[in-house]
């Protein structure tokens, strides 16, 4: 059983859309053995809570640097064994030390079809603000493997049309790796069929 750490920031649909493909048994290899948030008021840790999930808040200020930040979480995800981490709307980049430390052992999902509308200052809500404003036609979400470049590893996977796709390939991909059916061979994800 693949055992998952969740860090959320924010309202937590995508931890919501893992927790139901879980516990509608379309994710059978896995289950989420703790749910970190980096904000106390997160509306995603009232999700873990309901469903009776492990989960903690992180918060950056109450450390006296990034890297004692990075190395609290390190350690509750170590303690809880974690193997699989899902950035689900986390709101800090990871540090290059971290992500090399899990070096395939982390996805994040983005509201934009990488390459488009990625890297530092492209999160959230702020991604749809700019496509709105661009007038983009064609847009959507993808889910990739987190290395030291934002929003720069290995795609997972892709889906056109904003609307709820990220609730879709996100499960998916968690769904794929805990049945071993995805490998990363040089810098690039391939499906073993
Ligand atoms: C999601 O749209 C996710 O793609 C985005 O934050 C939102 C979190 O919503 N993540 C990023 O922008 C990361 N760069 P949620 O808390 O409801 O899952």
């Amino acid at each position: 059983m693949l055992k998952i750490g969740v860090l959320v920031s924010g309202g937590g649909t995508n931890l919501q859309a893992i927790i139901d493909s879980i516990e509608s048994g379309y994710i059978k290899n896995a289950e989420i053995a703790t749910v970190i948030s980096s904000k106390k008021d997160a509306y995603a840790i009232k999700r873990a809570e309901k469903h009776g999930i492990n989960n903690v808040c992180i918060i950056k200020k109450d450390y006296q640097n990034k890297n004692e930040f990075f190395n609290a979480i390190e350690n509750h995800l170590d303690s809880f064994g974690v193997e699989l981490i899902i950035l689900a709307g986390f709101m800090t980049v990871l540090s290059a030390e971290f992500t090399q430390k899990y070096k395939n052992k982390i996805i994040n999902i983005h509201p934009s079809l990488i390459p488009s509308f990625c890297g530092n200052g492209y999160y959230g809500l702020k991604v749809h603000e700019e496509v709105i404003k661009r007038g983009v036609k064609v847009t959507g979400a993808t889910v990739h493997f987190v290395n030291e470049e934002t929003d720069g590893g290995p795609i997972i996977l892709q889906k056109r049309v904003m609307e709820q796709a990220e609730w879709k390939i996100f499960p998916e991909a968690v769904k794929l790796i805990s049945e071993n059916k995805i490998t990363v061979e040089n810098n690039k994800v391939r499906r073993i069929l």
